[in-house]
């Protein structure tokens, strides 16, 4: 049989959270979601989330038999199964049994039970009972035809928390974790710098999470303990795809969360065999949707460039969430747009949470595909139903294809931790953010970008942007001399290449100096009193953010500050290295500087949008295409997607063809308020 799989499913997945197990003592209510999951156009579910309680009610007494009853009944209806491990959330009779599950806070206070997300990844219980309960999971529905995946767990270290258990099982891992590292204390001293106020360690007990009580200022302590947290947490998600993996060969994921602060996703990639992510963009909220747009587009991409492979978008709202101070509906369209700009960005699913609202507690408001009125009569319904369609007639060309971008933007969350805890000129600046910017300009040309860590391989790039890139890990500046040396180009800005692996600042020179072609020196804060702005190509930007202060050795000047004691300082520099060259922008500036400095660099690199259109504001491309054939031969698929809440003009510089219609464009065509168009070549 050819059993379908996360990841060959054969078709774009549509469905969503599915929790049964809340509405186990409502049989129409379960006869009830499978008729209109099939009028909803539902291929897929997640199962059992949050089911552990109905799994093993009572300590080692399983009971799995309502569970097959679901899934058996789904899949004679053609819908598919991604099963989950249940560790979201914890039984009562787990807490009250076992206080060591509890996490403990960083004020050393042990949690009551509750809540969720909030285990303690180093307690043997915990890893115990959920190895138990993984592996039967496994052993009893691994092979069900109907069951296509894993989900372990659910948004691990979420819910408002950090992944932080400060438990005393914890700070022994946490000391073992730094003996592996550095072997002797002198060596920790030595990458803490713990010489200042005198806190030398002198015995491995003395060492400690960090601790709004106690210690928290020493940086290498800090990034060590958020690289601590982040290792453990995987190690209790290892040992749960081990146990599942103990009875099932199929593929395993876990729920991201975008930019998640806590967990370096990239290290979890390596874990998982299809990344999945939850987004809830936060649309409706500004003065236009495009930044919310362009951060989502950010966030999928991230997501995409994990194991640079499509994703699964895995978890959406279908009308509002609930979570916010203020949660609005999506207007008509939005739902949409919004899901195929996941797929337009390398998603291979539309996923919801959740199928059906439930009764009560703290989701009973939160949108869903069926409501508590009203059944399959609702706007959110028709809209659902009517992705599904659109998401069947496209599938035959999006399936087996990807973007495939030629830039890459760096965003290493070491380099956050450490920019977080930085201490210095603007203790505001936000990492994020900053990236958000500088992704968004290429956004708006319609260019897609890839998203490294300083672990990534940069030489599959033409261009690698690497914005406040603080830190250089160990190796990082030789990879980036190679890349540019062979004809890469490397744009990076301001406060880059500040400090190591440890935290530690760099002596002499700037560790790029060389390629770069400047001498950095000074860098300040702006706004109020220091208000400043730099020329390129004859017009003036106003700066927003930092300000480094930098000399040429080499480099070409192709951008001045105007004004202060710096005026005519470079703010933008150009140098040429080997057979690719180097940019360095010293300041952080307004979005349009990007976009002007962009335009030339993809102009020079010949890496235009795929697409031959003038696009409008507001209204971008996405492109995702198959691999190329010995003949170089590819199929591309174009997303044209406008983010105006009103119709927009582009225009189509060849001939293209309406995917879902079969219609012919070409010339001046009008997108409608939030419209995606599906593209492809005219053949
Ligand atoms: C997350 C969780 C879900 C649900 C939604 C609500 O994504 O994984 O269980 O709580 O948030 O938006
Ligand atoms: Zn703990």
């Amino acid at each position: 049989m050819n059993q379908k799989r996360m990841g060959s499913f054969g078709g774009i997945i549509h469905g969503g959270d599915y929790n049964p197990d809340q509405w186990l003592d409502r049989p129409e209510i379960l006869e009830e979601d499978l008729q209109l999951m099939k009028k909803a156009n539902v291929n897929c579910v997640s199962l059992g989330i949050f089911a552990w309680s109905h799994l093993e009610p009572e300590e080692g007494r399983y009971d799995f038999d309502w569970l097959e009853r679901i899934i058996q009944r789904l899949y004679e209806n053609d819908i598919y199964t991604i099963l989950a491990t249940p560790t979201g959330g914890m039984p009562q009779w787990l807490t009250g049994r076992y206080e060591e599950v509890l996490q403990v806070n960083a004020y050393g206070m042990r949690n009551y039970p509750g809540k969720r997300h909030n285990y303690c990844p180093s307690s043997p219980v915990m890893r115990e009972k959920t190895r138990q309960l993984d592996t039967r999971l496994a052993e009893r529905f691994g092979s069900h035809p109907g069951v296509i995946g894993w989900h372990i767990s659910n948004e691990i270290g979420g819910n408002g928390g950090d992944g932080a258990c400060h438990c005393d099982k914890c700070q022994g891992a946490f000391r073992k974790w730094l003996q592996d590292k550095y072997g002797t204390l002198d060596r920790l001293n030595a990458a803490w710098w713990t010489s200042f106020w005198s806190h030398t360690y002198t015995d491995w007990s003395q060492v400690k999470s960090p601790s709004p009580r106690g210690e928290n200022l020493v940086h290498g302590q800090n990034l060590d303990w958020r690289r601590f947290v982040d290792c453990q947490q995987r190690s209790f998600c290892r040992e749960e795809i081990k146990a599942v993996r103990s009875h099932s060969s199929l593929p395993v994921t876990t729920n991201m969360m975008e930019f998640f602060e806590p967990l370096n996703y990239f290290k979890w990639a390596e874990e998982l065999d299809i990344i999945s992510w939850d987004s809830y963009p936060d649309w409706h909220s500004g003065s236009d949707e495009l930044q919310t747009a362009a951060g989502a587009a950010a966030a999928h991409s991230l997501m995409r460039s994990l194991k640079k492979s499509s994703f699964l978008l895995m978890e959406s709202t279908p009308s509002v969430v609930n979570w916010r101070q203020i949660n609005r509906l999506k207007r008509p369209g939005m739902h949409e747009l919004s899901s195929l700009q996941a797929i337009a960005c390398g998603s291979d699913s539309v996923q919801y949470f959740q199928w059906r609202k439930g009764r009560g507690s703290s989701e009973k408001y939160h949108g869903a595909v069926v409501d508590h009125r009203n059944g399959e009569d609702t706007r959110v319904f028709r809209e659902v139903a009517r992705l599904g369609e659109r998401l069947e007639k496209i599938a035959p060309k999006v399936i087996g294809t990807c973007n495939r971008p030629r830039i890459a933007i760096v965003f290493d969350w070491e380099n956050w931790w450490a920019v977080k805890d930085a201490w210095a000129v603007d203790n505001n600046l936000n990492y994020q953010s900053v990236f958000v910017d500088f992704f968004r300009p290429l956004w708006e040309l319609g260019i897609d970008a890839d998203v490294v860590d300083m672990e990534g391989e940069l030489d599959a790039y033409s261009v690698v942007i690497a914005p406040l890139n603080y830190m250089y890990k160990e190796g990082y500046a030789e990879k980036v001399r190679s890349f540019v040396r062979q004809g890469g180009c490397y744009i990076t800005t301001c406060w880059s290449g500040e400090v190591n692996d440890s935290d530690l600042t760099y002596t002499g020179a700037h560790p790029l100096e060389d390629v770069l072609g400047i001498r950095t020196e000074e860098i300040d804060a702006p706004g109020g009193y220091c208000e400043n702005s730099v020329r390129y190509q004859g017009t003036d930007y106003r700066i927003t953010g930092l300000c480094g202060l930098v000399h040429t050795k080499g480099a070409e000047v192709l951008a001045e500050y105007q004004q202060d004691f710096y005026k005519g300082y470079p703010a933008l520099t150009k140098n040429t290295f080997g057979r690719g060259e180097a940019y360095y922008i010293a300041s952080l500036n307004e979005r349009s500087f990007l976009k002007a400095f962009y335009s030339d660099i993809v102009k020079e690199r010949g890496l235009g949008c795929g697409l031959q259109v003038r696009l409008a504001e507001g209204v971008t491309v996405n492109e995702r295409s198959t691999p190329a054939q010995d003949n170089g031969a590819v199929e591309r698929v174009w997303f044209l997607q406008n983010f105006n809440r009103e119709p927009a003009a582009v225009e189509l510089l060849a001939r293209y063809e309406n995917v879902e219609t079969g219609e012919t464009l070409t010339g001046r065509i009008t997108l409608k308020t939030f419209e995606c168009m599906v593209l492809t070549e005219k053949k």
